[in-house]
C-alpha cells in the first residue's frame, strides 16, 4: 500500500500546526485515507515542548468538532526531513527556519500550506501565509480554522493520486 507522510509546521506548535493536524486528520478520515496519509505537526521553536495546544485554539477547534486536547508541542528536527515526505509550513518565517536545518537533498519537501487552497476559493487571493493568531483575538483563530479547512481539502486532492494504487 502506498502511503505519504506530512508534517505541519509553525512556530510554537500550539496554535496553527496542531489545528492543521486535527483538521487534516478529520478530512483524511472522512475520505477513508487514514491508513495512507500519515499526519503529524511540530514547531520550529522550543518554547512549548510538551505543552497542550493554546486554550483559544482548542476552544475554537472544539466548536467545529475538532479535539486538540491530546496533542503536545514538539520541536522539528533534522531527522524529520527523513521521516516525512512533506513538511508543510504555515508562513514564510517557518520556511526560512526549516531551510536552515534541512539537509540539501530534502529541500523540495518544504511547502506552504496556503499553496493548497483550491483556486476556486476566492477568500484569500494571493495570501501566502496562515496568519499567526497568538497575539491577536478570537477572530484570528477562526481564520486559522477557515484557512486550514480550505487548504487541507486541496492538499488531500493533490495527494490522492500519490496514494491510490
Ligand atoms: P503557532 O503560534 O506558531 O501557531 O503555534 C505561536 C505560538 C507561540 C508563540 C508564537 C506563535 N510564542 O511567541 O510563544
Amino acid at each position: 500500500m502506498k502511503t505519504i507522510s506530512v508534517c505541519f509546521v509553525c512556530l510554537g506548535n500550539i496554535c496553527r500546526s496542531p489545528t492543521a493536524e486535527a483538521v487534516m486528520r478529520q478530512q483524511v478520515s472522512d475520505a477513508k485515507l487514514a491508513e495512507r496519509i500519515l499526519i503529524d505537526s511540530a514547531g520550529t521553536g522550543d518554547w512549548h515542548i510538551g505543552e497542550a495546544p493554546d486554550e483559544r485554539a482548542q476552544r475554537a477547534a472544539a466548536q467545529r468538532g475538532y479535539d486538540l486536547s491530546g496533542l503536545r508541542g514538539r520541536q522539528i528536527s533534522r531527522a524529520d526531513f527523513e521521516r516525512f515526505d512533506l513538511l508543510i509550513a504555515m508562513d514564510d518565517a517557518n520556511i526560512a527556519n526549516l531551510r536552515r536545518i534541512c539537509p540539501p537533498s530534502q529541500r523540495d519537501k518544504i511547502r506552504l500550506l496556503m499553496e493548497f487552497v483550491p483556486q476556486t476559493d476566492g477568500r484569500w487571493p494571493g495570501e501566502r501565509e496562515v496568519t499567526d493568531p497568538y497575539f491577536g483575538g478570537a477572530a484570528g483563530f477562526e481564520q486559522v480554522l477557515d484557512q486550514c479547512e480550505a487548504a487541507c481539502r486541496g492538499l488531500i486532492a493533490a495527494l490522492h493520486p500519490r496514494v491510490l494504487p
